[in-house]
């Protein structure tokens, strides 16, 4: 951990409290940077923002360039309070209810529509294009295709094998474009939407499901003049700094680009789009807890302590629920800056809350009393995005960091809001 960097930390939790995110801006923003380098325009980047929907947070990616997906009501406004233009921002997600593709059909009836509704099945199809046909309006819609991959990844984040439940197969398109009333009724059929999973370890399935969409893609244009957009959502992996290395955004793009090559020129989708969340946020954030409980412990695999945190599965989720591994580093010993080069032991470092999955990790720390703090890394994904009040934990703070100074992006939770 860089030493400006854990200094941050401590200054927040003195200034803040804790449980507490901090946010690494400069690295929120080069890690942006390597995306749009990876997939430069024409390329669309669409920032996923369930990873993080911190309007203060994300905020800073219009201006970068990126445009955002959005999967429910709620994270339609929070891509608009950070300043995603609608024509931006694309509705998706698997569970839309009939409000949400109403709220598409009202931003059609504006200047600035959406850039595009991501259909999953022909009952939303046929939904949404009975209130287009209603408010008379045409809506530009992708189709998700279930591209049946099994991706590099944990089981519970790949979400293209055949049998999830995300998207449709590849013989249930005409029935998809049937229900939405066919190619010359209110939905303007604009192409695929493909996601393989998240956290990919390598890029193979990925380049199939791209191949399949690609296909699917320049077979429907016959039918479909305006089918002429393929977005392959995302999967870029980040280093969890446990797992070993993961291959890089531009990997990806490289295996795009051949693929693209590969078809003839009439074949080529006009319109290609990632919709990158980990890779954007992740590596930004850094959990920050402090040390309650301190137990020596003899155990046959090793470990010797272990150390009970106030933030645990509430505030970071993912340990608990898929197994994932966080580094955690020590910012303070007995008080004090840990030092870099100080002796260490393995601990087990555990949360506050009445579940024994509750668990954050193992990891080599130094000697570490009650009110020490402790930072959990590469937390900005899916870390505060996912939290809850469980056992009553009003949310924690999340705090910028620019380089220099401090900026609060959200306050801590009141007890009395969760009531
Ligand atoms: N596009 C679609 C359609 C998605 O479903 C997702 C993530 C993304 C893009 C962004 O994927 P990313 O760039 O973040 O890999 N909670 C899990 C991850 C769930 C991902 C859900 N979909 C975790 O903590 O790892």
């Amino acid at each position: 951990m860089d030493a400006a960097i854990a200094e941050a930390c401590r200054r927040s939790a003195r200034k803040h409290g804790t449980p507490l995110y901090l946010y690494d801006l400069p690295r929120l923003e080069a890690d942006a940077a390597a995306l749009t380098s990876a997939f430069p325009a024409p390329w669309l980047r669409l920032y996923a923002l369930k990873a993080n929907p911190l309007p203060k947070l994300t905020g800073r990616l219009p201006g970068l360039g990126f445009g955002a997906t959005a999967v429910s009501a709620g994270e339609l406004d929070l891509a608009r309070r950070a300043g995603f233009r609608n024509a931006s921002i694309a509705l998706e997600g698997i569970g839309k209810t009939d409000h949400e593709l109403w709220l598409a059909v009202e931003a059609a009836e504006t200047p600035d529509p959406l850039l595009w509704v991501s259909l999953e099945s022909a009952d939303e199809a046929a939904q949404l294009a009975a209130f287009a046909r209603l408010a008379g309006v045409a809506v530009d819609v992708l189709v998700r295709l279930n591209p049946g991959v099994q991706p590099e990844t944990l089981g519970g984040l790949a979400v293209g094998a055949a049998d999830s439940k995300f998207g449709v197969l590849a013989d249930e398109l005409p029935t998809v474009i049937e229900a939405g009333g066919g190619p010359d009724g209110p939905l303007r059929w604009r192409g695929l939407h493909l996601h393989v999973g998240s956290q990919l370890g390598a890029v193979d399935a990925w380049r199939s499901a791209f191949r399949v969409g690609l296909r699917l893609l320049s077979l429907q244009r016959a039918a479909l003049p305006d089918f002429d957009t393929l977005d392959i959502g995302s999967g870029f992996p980040v280093a969890y700094g446990v797992d070993g290395s993961v291959p890089e955004p531009r990997r990806f793009a490289e295996a795009a680009a051949d693929e693209v090559a590969a078809l003839p020129a009439d074949a080529r989708p006009a319109r290609l789009a990632v919709e990158p969340g980990r890779a954007i946020v992740a590596a930004c954030g850094w959990l920050v807890g402090r040390v309650l409980h301190v137990r020596e412990r003899v155990w046959a695999d090793g470990l010797s302590r272990l150390i009970v945190l106030d933030t645990g599965m509430t505030e970071l989720i993912r340990p608990a629920l898929y197994g994932a591994e966080h580094p955690i580093v020590a910012l303070t010993s007995h008080g004090r800056p840990a030092p870099a080069d100080g002796p260490v032991s393995l601990a087990r470092i555990d949360g506050p809350i009445c579940e024994s999955t509750d668990r954050l990790g193992t990891a080599d720390l130094p000697p570490l009393v009650r009110d020490d703090l402790v930072a959990i890394g590469v937390a900005g994904a899916y870390g505060s995005a996912m939290s809850m009040t469980y056992n009553g934990r009003p949310r924690p703070a999340e705090v910028g960091w620019d380089g220099r100074r401090l900026t609060v992006l959200r306050r801590r939770g009141t007890e009395a809001s969760l009531a």
